[in-house]
């Protein structure tokens, strides 16, 4: 009875856990399993997971010299601190299935984000990996529709780079009676205001490519994150319950 139970909860949990958005392991990187640079990954991971719950934001390296490894992880802004927290377990195991034999290797889900290298990348903006999610509908009325995605764009965009927001700006914008669209951009803590700024430009500036008319759409780079959708998925969740989340298709772009 008992362990059927169990049994139940821990498909019911699993269930729950989010797939990543995407990874990217850099094969010009690659190590063996039993490296000490891959040993430094392990503590690395270790470190970040015991870390993150504190800020949702870890900046860390491990080893010396020619066996140090750099990461990063930082869970969306508005999500709770334990979603946050899981987000990084999930991520911390998934990029090393998924990336076992690289020393640069990155992970996004839809909560958090998570990196390591040998390059001291943190402090450096980075769009030169993107991932975009776009909804297959199209919006009826594109004309008023790109306009207020533009006004909320800037609006939040001006509030991701104030200092007191730590790279986060979300916001919503009421279409008509019935469709409101949410909005969230984000960029990782290390990057200096103006490289947020700009890796938000590129994000958006691309919305003509991969987001075209679209309901929906999310930009992942690894320096930020972009998003709107006409349904309500940033927290606090709105009781709005918005238009239906349909289905969506993805394009990877190095
Ligand atoms: C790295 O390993 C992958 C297989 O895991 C292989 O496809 C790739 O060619 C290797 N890269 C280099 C530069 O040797
Ligand atoms: C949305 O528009 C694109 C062209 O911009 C088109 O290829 C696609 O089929 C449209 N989607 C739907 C569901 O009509």
């Amino acid at each position: 009875m008992n362990l059927l139970y169990l049994l139940l909860i821990s498909l019911f949990l699993s269930s729950c856990r989010a797939d990543p958005l995407g990874n990217f392991c850099n094969e010009n990187t690659n190590i063996s399993s039993g490296s000490r640079i891959s040993v430094n990954i392990g503590r690395l991971l270790a470190e970040v997971v015991s870390k993150i719950t504190l800020t949702g934001y870890v900046a860390t390296s491990s080893g010396k010299e020619s066996d140090r490894v750099y990461g990063l992880a930082q869970c969306r802004g508005d999500v709770s601190s334990k979603d946050c927290s899981s987000c990084i377990q999930d991520a911390a195991k998934q990029i090393r299935q998924r990336c076992p034999n690289q020393a640069d290797a990155r992970i996004w889900y839809d909560y958090c984000f998570l990196r390591y290298s040998q390059d001291d990348f943190v402090g450096q903006v980075d769009t030169s990996f993107g991932i975009f999610y776009f909804n297959v509908e199209n919006v009826s009325d594109p004309q008023s529709f790109n306009k207020e995605l533009g006004d909320l764009m800037d609006n939040i965009r001006s509030e991701a780079v104030m200092p007191k927001n730590e790279g986060l700006g979300k916001g919503k914008s009421e279409l008509s009676p019935f469709v409101t669209l949410y909005a969230l951009v984000q960029c990782t803590r290390d990057v200096p205001q103006i490289d947020c700024a700009q890796c938000l430009a590129i994000a958006v500036g691309n919305f003509p490519n991969f987001c075209n008319n679209r309901k929906g759409c999310r930009v992942l780079y690894s320096s930020c994150y972009v998003r709107y959708e006409l349904y309500p998925f940033f927290f606090p969740l709105d009781s709005n319950s918005g238009s239906s989340v349909g289905k969506t298709k993805v394009i990877v772009r190095h």
